[in-house]
């Protein structure tokens, strides 16, 4: 069976999507929308993003972590039960790994996702729509999407502190 490859990001109204190795802003509805979609299946992330969510895998999901140099790298791999920690040098790497599940979720940041938005394997792309607009310094790549992927579904949700939208894009 073939992959499913998916990008998940969180961005805000600029596109921006990090700043100064973080997240400039706290969506208490976007990290369960995230932990309830990614949980037990495979997580891929650079390594920047990797060292800011604490430098540690996140729990009950194969995680890879890109990186050029493995040196950088100082977690231990953890290679057994359901949450486990793996480097590797590209997306192929981590999608070629025996542990690799077949649902995928690309998880950032700006320079993963601007490879893997490239590619022909790429199946939906789910976007969290922060409200704020807060400049940061890294953005997701919208500009290499439209072409190849049309808005498949669309939800909003209104709570006072902490709106969000939700936009799922397939294959056109
Ligand atoms: N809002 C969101 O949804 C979201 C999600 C994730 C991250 N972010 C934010 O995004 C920012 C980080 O993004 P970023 O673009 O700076 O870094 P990144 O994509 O997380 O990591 C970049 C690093 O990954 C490795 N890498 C990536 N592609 C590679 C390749 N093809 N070959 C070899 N190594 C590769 C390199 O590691 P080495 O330097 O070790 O070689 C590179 O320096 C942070 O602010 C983070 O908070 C936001």
């Amino acid at each position: 069976m073939n992959k499913e490859l998916i990008i998940i990001t969180g961005m805000n109204t600029n596109g921006c999507i990090g700043k100064g190795n973080t997240i400039p802003w706290y969506s208490k509805l976007d990290l369960t929308f995230f932990k309830n979609t990614t949980i037990n299946n495979t997580v891929i992330m650079g390594r920047k993003t990797f060292e800011s969510i604490g430098g540690r895998p996140l729990i009950k999901r194969i995680n890879y972590v890109i990186t050029g140099d493995m040196n950088k790298c100082k977690m231990q791999l953890v290679q057994d039960g359901p949450t486990q920690l793996y480097y590797v040098y590209s997306i192929d790497n981590a999608l070629q790994h025996y542990a690799c599940t077949d649902k995928v979720f690309i998880i950032g940041g700006e320079r993963v996702y601007t490879d893997a938005i490239q590619r022909e394997d790429l199946t939906e792309v789910i976007i969290s729509i922060i409200n704020n607009d807060v400049q940061g310094d890294t953005y997701f790549p919208i500009w290499l999407l439209d072409k190849e992927f049309k808005v498949y579904s669309r939800k909003e949700f209104k709570q006072e502190n902490d709106p969000l939208i939700l936009i799922e894009k397939m294959r056109k």
